[in-house]
């Protein structure tokens, strides 16, 4: 089987790259990625020379370069995007050009290439904010209501995504999963940011009061979603997919932090809120377990504490991006937190 893998040297595209080519050493995957500030071939070193694995530097808004990639596919999981909701709040055109427009090209490209799967991971932002009190999860029946441009271009992408399946039969299949966290993540989201922040002596951003809440996923969880889907989903459906944590808000998990690090609460930062920043998600992966037999396997302590450690011994990887370019990024987000 030939696999194209959009965005596959990001945080979860090369999570899902490792995990595939571990347990399916005979397919053979393309990772097609453009190589922004959030892609890095590092993560993929393990398997850069093994001869089923093949890399392409492309856009996916660039009709000609995704057909080349395209031909021979028999499956596409398309990762590739612009994920970062603060940036979105910042520069909201990059998200509508790759995440909208950069879908829409895969999806023609697919039709025309007959792919037997073109499977679209998308987000629990999609479908709005709980409140705190509240106790009810997303799930596929929850109405789409995007809050933040990052959101809205993912919930247009499914939109597109379940219309080339409705008008021209494109064999397609979507997971909306919540917050991963995990090793290959970029430092500028919450979890690898106050990980490598501690690490560095600096104080931890926290936005708000800290009392939002996200649904945490273990990384190799997600991927194991999609495995199951890929192999035994419904053409045209849409799953849900969560993780094991229960109401644990961001103050919380940055305390956690701090305690596997052997620090105390003086390195956490209440900063500016995010504009409309969503109170809490959380996921009800009902249908994805009685119908695919899929559910979280990782607890959320034990593997933040792998996390952790993972940061704490490749420090070469993550301060290789703490870059000039990520500074002012940092400078301009934080202001003057140190
Ligand atoms: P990431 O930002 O770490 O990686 C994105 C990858 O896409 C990078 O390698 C980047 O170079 C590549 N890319 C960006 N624009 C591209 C373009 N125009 N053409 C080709 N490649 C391009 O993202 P991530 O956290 O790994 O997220 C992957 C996917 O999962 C995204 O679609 C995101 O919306 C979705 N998602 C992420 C999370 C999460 O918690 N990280 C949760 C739910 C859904
Ligand atoms: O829910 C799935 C989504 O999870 C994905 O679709 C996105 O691609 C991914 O980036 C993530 O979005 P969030 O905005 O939830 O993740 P982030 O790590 O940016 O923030 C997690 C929480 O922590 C959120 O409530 C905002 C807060 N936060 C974040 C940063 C970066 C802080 O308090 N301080 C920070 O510095």
């Amino acid at each position: 089987m030939r696999m194209l893998v959009t965005g596959g040297a990001g945080f979860i595209g090369s999570n899902f790259i490792l995990y595939w080519m571990k347990n399916y050493p005979n397919d053979q995957i393309v990772n097609f990625d453009k190589l922004t500030y959030a892609g890095n071939l590092e993560n993929l070193k393990e398997v850069e020379n093994n001869p089923n694995y093949k890399f392409i530097k492309g856009d996916i808004v660039k009709t000609e370069e995704v057909e080349n990639a395209m031909e021979d596919v028999d499956v596409v999981v398309h990762f590739a995007a612009e994920s970062h909701v603060d940036r979105s709040i910042k520069n909201p055109s990059d998200f509508i050009l790759t995440n909208v427009l950069g879908t829409q090209v895969l999806l023609e490209s697919a039709l025309r290439r007959n792919v037997k799967r073109f499977h679209h991971i998308s987000t629990d932002e999609v479908f709005g904010s709980i409140d705190l009190e509240d106790k009810d999860k997303f799930s596929e029946r929850t109405q789409y209501d995007p809050r933040s441009p990052y959101a809205a271009s993912k919930a247009s992408s499914d939109h597109l995504v379940r219309a080339y399946f409705v008008t021209y039969g494109l064999p397609i299949t979507i997971s909306n999963c919540s917050n991963n966290f995990g090793s290959f993540q970029f430092p500028e989201k919450m979890i690898p940011l106050a990980i490598t922040n501690i690490l560095e002596g600096r104080k931890v951003p926290v936005y708000g009061d800290g009392l939002y809440v996200r649904d945490w996923l273990y990384v190799e969880d997600h991927c194991r979603a999609i495995e199951a889907v890929l192999q035994k989903g419904k053409v045209g459906e849409t799953y849900c997919v969560g993780g094991l944590t229960d109401d644990i808000n961001n103050l919380d998990v940055v305390r956690k932090i701090l305690r596997l690090l052997g620090k105390d609460e003086g390195f956490i930062e209440f900063v500016k809120d995010r504009p409309g920043h969503d109170r809490k998600y959380a996921i009800d992966w009902t249908k994805i377990k009685n119908e695919l037999g899929w559910e979280p396997l990782h607890t959320f302590d034990e593997w933040l504490e792998k996390t952790v450690d993972w940061y704490k011994t490749h420090q070469d990887w993550w301060k290789k991006l703490k870059t000039p370019e990520f500074q002012k990024y940092y400078d301009e987000q934080y202001g003057d937190l140190d």
